[in-house]
């Protein structure tokens, strides 16, 4: 595997001096994008990124993999550059490999993979694959998926780390899984980045995980935004509050991709889709007012009385 080379370095160097708030490319109003730091480092991440769980999993259908990689385009026309996969999500690495390709986007993407295999001996192996599938000369972060066999495979990753074959370590889990080993393994051990599952109706992390991460100084990525799409679904048959305008939300998705970026902890959220115009809603929550923490207690508020 490559060694990180310096142009990743200073690719990151650059984007300090464009810090919180930098233009969007492709949009033509030219209004800012909102990008969150990575605590401790000198770089900054758009607020939304792009999960692959599912949507990308296509197998080898040409007209599928070739309707993947327009949605991948303009995800990066967006402003877009964070995309995270897994080997367990069947595909969706070949098909994001495939559009990465295509686009020679391989080193403007910041690459989020995980490893997911026991026995832990297997993971250098896996991350390897993992590697080929992307085609990508490294991947910026790679992840423990669900904490499997997690202690194996943080020495690999922070062994690659020291190694300069990987930026950026951390560990992932979701929604319903209990948080206690996860919170031990944060304070524990040194990670640059977590994952979990977080949205106006699944608050858990509110309570612990994101008040450490912020204490820890790590970066978090934000799975299953819309509850794998039925929460959208749900509120989607309801109208906006008037209000929703005053924090720029021209639709739903906004709405509730805003209560999350929002939030201080929070680095980026991966909305997964397959759709063009259900990018360009996601993206679109990068723009425009933030909410404050009274207006997140009223969005809350407002979708769980829908
Ligand atoms: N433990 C872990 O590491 C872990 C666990 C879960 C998830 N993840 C990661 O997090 C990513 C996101 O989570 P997720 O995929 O489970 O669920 P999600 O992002 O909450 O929801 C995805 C669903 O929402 C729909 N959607 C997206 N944008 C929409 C819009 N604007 N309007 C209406 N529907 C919209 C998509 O359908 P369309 O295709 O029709 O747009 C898709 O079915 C995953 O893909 C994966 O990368 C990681």
């Amino acid at each position: 595997m490559h060694e990180i080379d310096r142009r990743a370095v200073l690719a990151g160097l650059g984007a300090l001096g464009a810090v919180a708030l930098a233009p969007a490319r492709g949009f033509a109003q030219g209004e800012p994008l909102l990008r969150k730091p990575i605590p401790g480092a000198a770089e900054t991440l758009p607020a939304i990124g792009l999960g692959s769980w599912q949507t990308f999993n296509v197998g080898d259908d040409r007209e599928a993999l070739d309707r993947c990689a327009a949605v991948i385009a303009r995800f990066f026309a967006l402003g877009g550059t964070v995309i995270d996969s897994s080997p367990m999500y069947g595909s969706s690495q070949a098909t994001i490999g495939h559009a990465l390709a295509r686009l020679g986007k391989q080193r403007t993407v910041f690459s989020a993979d995980k490893v997911w295999t026991s026995p832990g001996s297997e993971g250098p192996a896996q991350i390897e694959q993992s590697r080929r599938y992307w085609q990508v000369p490294y991947f910026n972060l790679l992840q423990i998926h669900n904490l499997l066999s997690w202690e194996d495979h943080l020495r690999t990753l922070q062994r690659m780390k020291q190694e300069r074959k990987v930026r950026y370590i951390g560990i992932t889990t979701s929604h319903g899984r209990r948080h206690d080993e996860f919170e031990d393994v944060m304070r524990r051990h040194d990670l640059d980045f977590i994952q979990v599952s977080y949205n106006v109706l699944d608050r858990e992390v509110e309570q612990r995980i994101l008040p450490l991460a912020r204490e820890k100084g790590m970066a978090v990525i934000i799975n299953r935004p819309f509850r794998q799409g039925a929460l959208i679904d749900d509120v989607k048959r309801h109208t906006l509050p008037p209000w929703a305008a005053e924090i720029g939300c021209a639709n739903w998705a906004q709405f509730l991709l805003k209560f999350i970026t929002s939030h201080p902890a929070v680095t980026c959220a991966i909305p997964a889709t397959s759709r063009i115009d259900h990018l360009e809603e996601n993206m679109g929550a990068m723009r425009g007012p933030q909410p404050d923490e009274a207006t997140r207690r009223r969005m809350a508020a407002y979708v769980a009385d829908l």
